[in-house]
């Protein structure tokens, strides 16, 4: 009876620990995915970049695929992504992440989520100038690793030290083997696009069959966050194999974002969010910068539709006064839209194969698909949209204290500093 128990109890465990093994090996090379709003009865097989179709657990297919990436991301110091799993795929010659540290210094969740109407706001592809990126990645590698500037929090920390709610940027495509971190306010509406179009997740109502043309794909639709993969959701859909997924994914998978001017970026939230009467962002936030910061005694408007129809809104100036006030992040989290690009990307813990800038889209865009081996198919689009060009900072900025635009410079240092952007001039 108790042999019978035994062989039972092992039986069990074996079959559970097999099926763990396939997960873990049918999930690295993408050919099989869990998550449930994948149609793969509709995809179709497109050129993707070496290695996407590896037989599973291809150990092979995965050391030739890593030899064809970059040498910066094969060799980085720091620890192995641990794990209670780690053993069952070796990460081999390299781990994603910069070296080990001190526990992270995060401010607290609080994140508020908006319906996406990000329509306005990315900037004309300029020149192409110098858009090295072995210069913009060896940059980050420099000020992450403390040489070339000062500190700022999370900087040294281990990507297993980051929050799950902190990584609710990261896009995977598993089918073709690219993560995409979106910057709201950097072109994440088209860069939105194009993951929904290479992952065939998402069916037109109109065709039957999912996406292929970028554009067609409206905006409300792609900013619904439920639509896409994020390591923020492998939690729920992995468990505790979670972890040693993202870890293998980092590692092997083309990682991309597209970065920009950070007073830029400001001008461009502030038009978005404040300029037109938006309800979820004037009750949330306009309401509060007026409260604080305007000089009305009288009361403010509930909505932004009273408020709009008296010629009430926050101002510019009173959107920078909101960013430097400390009961801001008190309070929660900075949105999205503002949030330095540093805390939505952690360019310290997930190296970056590709680094876009918004100054040079159109170039940077056609090198990135190049690049993934899907130009042949797939078109960025490019919108003529009422964009905020770098040149108008001057005018939105001068009106702001000096005193002001370097303590909002401090703000976002990091994100100047590791995405090359030189710090505004006194005089504007
Ligand atoms: C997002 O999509 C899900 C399902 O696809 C839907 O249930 C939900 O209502 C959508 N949310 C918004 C804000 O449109
Ligand atoms: C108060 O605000 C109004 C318009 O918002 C402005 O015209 C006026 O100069 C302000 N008063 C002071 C004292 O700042
Ligand atoms: C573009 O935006 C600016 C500033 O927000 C505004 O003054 C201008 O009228 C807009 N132009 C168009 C064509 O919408």
């Amino acid at each position: 009876m108790g042999t019978w128990r035994g062989l039972r109890a092992a039986f069990i465990v074996g079959s559970l620990f097999m099926i763990l093994m396939i997960i873990v090996y049918w999930d690295d090379v993408g050919g099989f995915s869990l998550y449930p709003l994948r149609d793969t009865q509709h995809v179709q097989v497109h050129p993707g970049p070496a290695g996407s179709l590896a037989a599973p657990g291809s150990v092979q297919q995965q050391q030739q695929q890593q030899q064809q990436q970059p040498p910066s991301t094969r060799s980085s110091p720091g620890p192995r992504p641990g794990g209670p799993l780690s053993p069952l795929a070796d990460s081999k010659d390299g781990s994603p992440f910069h070296s080990p540290a001190e526990p992270g210094s995060e401010k607290p969740p609080h994140e508020d989520r908006h319906g996406g109407d990000e329509r306005t706001g990315d900037e004309p592809g300029q020149e192409d100038k110098g858009r090295g990126q072995e210069e913009r990645k060896q940059r980050i590698m420099d000020v992450c690793s403390g040489k070339t500037s000062g500190d700022f929090p999370g900087r040294t920390r281990a990507f297993e030290q980051i929050p799950n709610r902190e990584l609710d940027h990261l896009i995977v495509d598993d089918t073709h083997q690219i993560i995409y971190c979106y910057v709201p306010k950097v072109a994440c509406t088209n860069w939105k696009r194009v993951m929904v179009v290479l992952s065939q997740s998402l069916v037109s109502p109109s065709s039957g069959k999912p996406y292929t043309e970028p554009q067609d794909i409206p905006a409300d639709v792609v900013h619904n966050n439920s639509i896409h993969l994020t390591f923020a959701k492998f939690w729920r859909h992995y468990g505790s194999l979670s972890r040693h997924l993202m870890a293998l994914k980092l590692q092997h998978y083309t990682k991309f974002i597209f970065v920009r001017d950070p007073f830029v970026r400001l001008i461009s939230a502030y038009r978005n969010k404040f300029e037109s009467a938006n309800e979820n962002f004037y009750r949330q936030f306009g309401s509060v910068m007026l409260r604080r910061y305007g000089n009305a005694t009288g009361d403010v408007p509930e909505s932004a539709a009273d408020a709009f129809a008296a010629g009430v809104r926050p101002s510019f100036q009173q959107f920078i006064t909101y960013l430097l006030d400390a009961d801001t992040e008190k309070e929660a989290v900075f949105n999205e839209h503002w949030r330095q690009i540093y805390r939505l990307c952690h360019p310290c813990q997930v190296q970056y194969d590709f680094v876009g800038h918004l100054e040079t889209l159109e170039a940077d865009s056609k090198q990135l698909l190049r690049m993934l081996g899907v130009d042949q198919w797939i078109h960025f689009p490019t919108g003529a949209r009422n964009r905020t060009a770098s040149s108008w900072k001057r005018d939105w900025f001068s009106h702001i204290p000096i005193a002001e635009r370097e303590a909002l410079y401090k703000l976002y240092q990091p994100d100047f500093e590791l995405f090359g952007y030189p710090k505004p001039e006194r005089d504007l």
